[in-house]
């Protein structure tokens, strides 16, 4: 039988009149989604990557993207208690008035974002034509454009990178396109 995660897909399928998609068609999509494979980090071990990489944790970047989490039980083995690094605490934070677009989801404030996974951070480029887009709506094209723009929660740690060194900020990016 294939894997059926989520009860409520039975449910919200018989209150479409006409689904264009049947249930195991649907179950499929969200089995692959699931077992997608995270992106895995490049030149780990190099020595400017792994001194970028206690940058992060010492000015702060940590607090919030944070490197570890283990997952807990799934029907999925290969899913369950499994160690891996999204880089997100997924939590929203008040990114300041910078980051507010006055338009309110849910019970957030409209200047919260939920932290974004840096996972695959470095591979951005590659799947949107060259260019990153980051942010909420794709408004910082590079890196320490993002960075610039966080305020809020996260102002502190933006000033602490401004205030490093040009050769520390950029061991820190060197580390992120490595993600
Ligand atoms: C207070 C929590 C917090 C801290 C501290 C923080 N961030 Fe973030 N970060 C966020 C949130 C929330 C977003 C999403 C903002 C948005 O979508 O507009 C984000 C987005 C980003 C992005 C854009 C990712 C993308 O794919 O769009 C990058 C890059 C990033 N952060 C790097 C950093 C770095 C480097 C540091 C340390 C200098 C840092 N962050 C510190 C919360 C934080």
């Amino acid at each position: 039988m294939p894997y059926q995660p989520y009860n409520y897909l039975d449910q919200t399928l018989q209150e479409v009149s006409t689904p264009e998609v049947d249930n195991a068609t649907l179950a499929s999509v969200v089995f692959y989604c699931t077992a997608l494979q995270t992106p895995e980090q490049r030149n780990a071990t190099d020595s400017t990557v792994v001194y970028g990489s206690n940058l992060f944790t010492q000015i702060g970047c940590a607090t919030c993207h944070r490197p570890t989490m283990t997952t807990g039980y799934s029907p999925i083995a290969a899913l369950s208690y499994q160690t891996f690094n999204p880089f997100t605490d997924l939590l929203v934070h008040d990114m300041g008035p910078g980051d507010d677009d006055h338009y309110t989801e849910g019970t957030a404030l409209t200047s919260e974002w939920r932290t974004t996974p840096l996972w695959g951070l470095g591979l951005a480029p590659n799947v949107q034509g060259g260019t990153a887009y980051l942010m909420h709506d794709g408004r910082a094209t590079s890196i320490q454009q993002a960075i610039e723009m966080h305020g809020g929660e996260a102002a502190v740690s933006a000033q602490r990178f401004g205030a490093l060194s040009a050769s520390d900020q950029n061991a820190l990016l060197t580390f992120l396109k490595s993600l």
